[in-house]
């Protein structure tokens, strides 16, 4: 199966600022890019505390994809997969804007999730696991039947799927922007690698629009650092 993560960052790194507001940082371009990378994917991955920054359906926009960028052979709706402890009920817009008919919602975490108030408030289906994580959460998708997952998001959730060894691609966007502060959650946040344990990444593609940089890297080392 495909893993492959996409982010937004600035030039020191940064998702986003300090107090985890919803940060647009990178252009139009990046958003188009945005939605190819969502095209190729049967589920997208995110942490729960980036979807409750931003609970919207993570859909590829049609309109910002060109012909050859077209998917048809998705089998049913796109998914969306969030893995969380806490549960994703409390972000005030859900309500507004779940179920999606575009999208089908998986919530992944241990039994303590409330099944009932996930498939009431969002339409989702909970999966439950004594031990959640990431490797679980990519097994059952697989199981489900799809070939390729995007992660997108956040540090701590990027750095987990690094750890369990599945990440194979990176898509990194470099926006001209500084965002600063030690707390401000970076590509790869969690514990941090060791120096022996560095993972490196091969450039496959740089692709400059404007100010902005296009990276798309693959890793070189197995990205299981142990
Ligand atoms: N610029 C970009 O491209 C971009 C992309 C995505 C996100 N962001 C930003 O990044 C920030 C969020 O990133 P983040 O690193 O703080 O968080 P994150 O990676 O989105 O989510 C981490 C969360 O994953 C859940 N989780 C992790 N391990 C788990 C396990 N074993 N079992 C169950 N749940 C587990 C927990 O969710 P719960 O807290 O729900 O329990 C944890 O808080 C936000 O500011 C967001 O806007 C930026």
């Amino acid at each position: 199966m495909r893993v492959f993560s996409n982010s937004a960052i600035s030039v020191d790194g940064k998702l986003g600022t300090s107090s985890l507001d919803h940060l647009v940082i990178g252009s139009d371009e990046d958003r188009r890019l945005m939605s190819v990378l969502r095209a190729q994917a049967d589920a997208v991955l995110v942490g729960g505390q980036t979807f409750r920054n931003w609970p919207l359906p993570l859909v590829e926009s049609p309109s910002a994809l060109r012909p050859e960028d077209r998917r048809s052979d998705r089998d049913g709706l796109i998914i969306n997969a969030v893995l969380t402890r806490v549960g994703i009920t409390s972000a005030s817009a859900v309500a507004k804007r779940w179920p999606d008919p575009r999208v089908r919602l998986l919530v992944f975490g241990p039994p303590t999730l409330d099944v009932d108030a996930h498939r009431q408030a969002l339409g989702a289906e909970v999966f439950t696991s004594e031990e959640p994580g990431v490797a679980w959460v990519l097994d059952e998708l697989q199981a489900m039947g799809c070939r390729s997952v995007l992660v997108e998001g956040g540090g701590d959730l990027i750095a987990r799927v690094l750890r369990s060894g599945r990440l194979s691609e990176l898509f990194v966007t470099l926006a001209p922007v500084l965002i600063g502060g030690v707390s401000a959650p970076t590509l790869l946040d969690g514990a941090g690698l060791r120096a022996d344990e560095l993972v490196k990444l091969r450039l496959q593609s740089v692709k400059r629009v404007d100010d902005e940089l296009f990276l798309h890297y693959t890793l070189r080392s197995g990205g299981s650092p142990g």
